[in-house]
């Protein structure tokens, strides 16, 4: 029977990995996958999670199973984080929240129960957006369009055309929004566009969907919370899907969660009992490890303090590689504006280079970046830019 199978293709992001292992050029670059490196080049552990796993190497004393939406703690530290300490949401227990394998295993479920719950939904996805999105709603048999996003004359948001289409969004369809870092354009909405969206939401009664897998990259915690809080504002009913895969630097621990939101403690519950059921058919319970480490370093104020300043440490070296990766292509005579690329927030920016262009920076620079121009910044370093910008510079010509 498994004769008649042709391959399928390799997937957009993380093909490239596979491909760049196997260049032998000792200069090739990969700013394809979503993975942070430091100024030597290596994506490390964080020294708070080497303690974190250090303290739990000492202390566990069971790997039986966890239950099926995960560590309770967890789950209550992933809320704190998202929405703040305080916020009305936590105190009025209206939000349930399952462990789940990364960010992408937070919206499968989310897809799963979205089609369990309310089967003739259909989820609305920027465009861009990351390239694995409409698989993972496609895959759990949910229809999928797109609303307007990008604007490359301005390198901005196309914010106009967004509100047109979303005000054509029927009610009861699921709203994708980045929460922050939009992946691929590194461009977001300011608190103003996000007012905007969150009461078109409320009003027309759309269920929004964050995906919120860059939290601390942007500007900070809470800034880049801002925009989840801003729907929290409007909306009593919506979803978060949130991952410690660059946040924590966990990206093999497989760390996230969903959060669902609901107008009531009993509605919550009830709607955790669905989720529940999504997670059971389909991996049954989360992983252990990767979760545990989370919560040792957010439940500890002194170790997630630490951590904190790793988180910024992370994300000033991306701000100074996006100042440093603009000012070295003006150098090298790239011969375009680039300055938006500073401006813009999270590992990506889209450069704006073609499919044409991106193929040859692979086949005559060995430097990967994503078909659609998606770089990631995160993966720059002050020892690979002179050759990184010399060869956008050389495919630009
Ligand atoms: C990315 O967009 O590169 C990351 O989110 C990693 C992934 O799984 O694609």
């Amino acid at each position: 029977m498994f004769e008649t199978i042709d391959s399928a293709p390799a997937d957009a992001i993380l093909g490239l990995t596979e491909a760049f292992k196997q260049d032998p050029n000792p200069k090739k670059i990969n700013l394809g996958v979503g993975v942070y490196k430091d100024g030597g080049g290596q994506t490390p552990v964080l020294a708070t999670v080497k303690e974190a796993e250090q303290r739990l190497l000492r202390s566990e004393e069971t790997k039986s199973y966890l239950p099926i939406d995960g560590l309770a703690e967890y789950g209550k530290l992933s809320q704190q984080i998202v929405f703040g300490h305080e916020h009305t949401i936590l105190r009025d227990a209206r939000a349930a929240t399952v462990q789940t394998p990364g960010g992408t295993g937070a919206l499968r479920v989310a897809a799963d129960f979205v089609r369990r719950i309310f089967p003739g939904a259909t989820v609305w996805l920027s465009d861009p957006t990351w390239p694995n999105h409409p698989n993972v709603f496609g895959s759990a048999a949910l229809q999928v369009q797109s609303y307007p996003y990008f604007e490359a004359e301005t390198n901005g948001v196309a914010f106009d055309r967004m509100m047109a289409a979303l005000e054509t969004i029927p009610a009861g369809d699921v709203l994708l929004l980045h929460g922050c870092c939009h992946n691929p354009t590194g461009a977001d909405l300011s608190s103003q566009q996000w007012q905007a969206v969150a009461a078109l939401c409320a009003e027309r009664g759309v269920l929004p969907l964050l995906d919120f897998a860059y939290q601390g990259f942007g500007d900070g915690l809470d800034e880049d919370a801002s925009g989840v809080r801003i729907v929290a504002d409007h909306c009593r009913e919506f979803l978060v899907a949130t991952s410690y895969s660059k946040n924590f630097g966990l990206y093999n621990e497989r760390v996230g969660a969903l959060t669902l939101v609901a107008d009531s403690v009993e509605a919550a519950d009830a709607a955790n009992s669905h989720m529940k059921i999504c997670v059971r058919t389909n991996y049954s319970n989360p992983p252990a490890h990767g979760g545990q480490i989370v919560a040792e370093v957010l439940g500890d104020p002194e170790l997630r303090q630490r951590w904190e300043v790793e988180l910024a440490e992370m994300r000033d070296r991306i701000n100074d590689m996006r100042h440093l990766f603009v000012e070295t292509l003006d150098e090298q005579g790239a011969g375009r504006d680039f300055s938006f690329i500073a401006r813009q927030r999270g590992m990506f920016s889209y450069s704006g280079l073609t499919p044409h262009q991106v193929q040859a920076l692979r086949v005559r620079h060995s430097v990967y970046i994503v078909g659609s121009g998606r770089i990631n910044v995160a993966g720059m370093t002050e020892a690979n830019m002179d050759y990184l910008c010399e060869a956008i510079a050389d495919v630009l010509k």
